[in-house]
């Protein structure tokens, strides 16, 4: 069962950003399930590896978009990033030295962060960008 499932208050209005989401939560979900299954460290580690590879380039993608339009709340924002960035990983050690008692925290923590993240920052970020592109 996945822990968070895509519905229309997560969207910010913006496609490359939507379908980015959309996809970090399906990176969540996978991890969520693996951890659930517990059917080997080596798909757990995959599962995190995955998710993290794909949030470092969506941030990065994200960034990128922010200075291209000179976003005021570019520093703020990324300092948003780094953390869960730095969070999962610190998640990931957590796990491998099996100081994770529940797994499900792990992915809690995550879809709270994202689901805050993107209701807060991301939609005004995404009004910025579409002001921008309009303009
Ligand atoms: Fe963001």
């Amino acid at each position: 069962m996945p822990c968070i499932t895509w519905n229309k208050s997560l969207s910010v209005d913006h496609p490359f950003l939507d379908r980015d989401h959309q996809a970090l939560l399906d990176y969540v979900n996978v991890l969520h399930d693996e951890l659930i299954r517990d059917e080997g460290r080596d798909l757990i580690l995959k599962a995190f590896d995955e998710l993290i590879q794909f949030t470092r380039a969506h941030f990065k993608r994200e960034e990128a978009e922010m200075q291209l339009i000179g976003y005021a709340d570019y520093e703020l924002h990324k300092h948003e990033h780094d953390y869960l960035l730095e969070q999962i990983l610190v998640l990931e050690n957590k796990f491998n030295a099996g100081t994770v008692t529940l797994a499900v925290q792990v992915t809690l923590f995550l879809r709270d962060w994202l689901v805050n993240h993107i209701a807060i920052l991301d939609k005004e970020f995404a009004k910025a960008l579409a002001q921008r592109e309009v303009a």
